[in-house]
């Protein structure tokens, strides 16, 4: 088995008729809140902490995600540092018997305080 097939998901979520653009197909924008979501679970992993959205790179989305289609958002941290995680995220779609990349992208979230000013991430236990 490669280390491609012991992946676990974030999220894996079925999309619905309510998510779609005026195409048919799926929002580009409910995509990217489950890129956030799934982004969120993975650099949770890192701190107790409350953690922030600061940036999201580039996302270029490839391929329509259709009604019906399993998606799963696969994540993996990059970069540990001070007060931020580093994580990617890949989104995928099983269609016509194999998994299809559809987009991908880069997030960074903050461990942030009470009165939301960075702190230093605390392990999660
Ligand atoms: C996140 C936030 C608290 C950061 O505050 P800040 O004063 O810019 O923080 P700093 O400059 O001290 O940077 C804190 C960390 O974020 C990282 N960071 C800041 N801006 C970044 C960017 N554009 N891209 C990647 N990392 C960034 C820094 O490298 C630093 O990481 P480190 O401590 O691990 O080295 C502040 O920008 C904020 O509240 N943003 C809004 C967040 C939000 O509400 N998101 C939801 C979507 S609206």
């Amino acid at each position: 088995m490669s280390s491609e097939e012991l992946r676990d998901p974030a999220i894996r979520i079925v999309l619905l008729p309510k998510d779609t653009n005026a195409n048919g197909t799926i929002f580009g924008g409910i995509i990217l809140s489950h890129i956030d979501l799934a982004g969120a679970v993975q650099a949770k992993k890192h701190t107790k902490e409350r953690i922030v959205t600061v940036a999201m790179k580039e996302v270029i989305f490839k391929q329509p995600v259709l009604v019906g289609e399993v998606v799963s958002f696969y994540t993996s941290t990059v970069k540990v540092g001070n007060t931020s995680v580093t994580v990617s995220v890949d989104v995928e779609v099983f269609r016509d018997g194999e998994d299809v990349r559809v987009t991908e992208a880069e997030l960074t979230f903050v461990a942030v305080d009470k009165a939301g000013h960075p702190t230093a991430l605390k392990a999660a236990n």
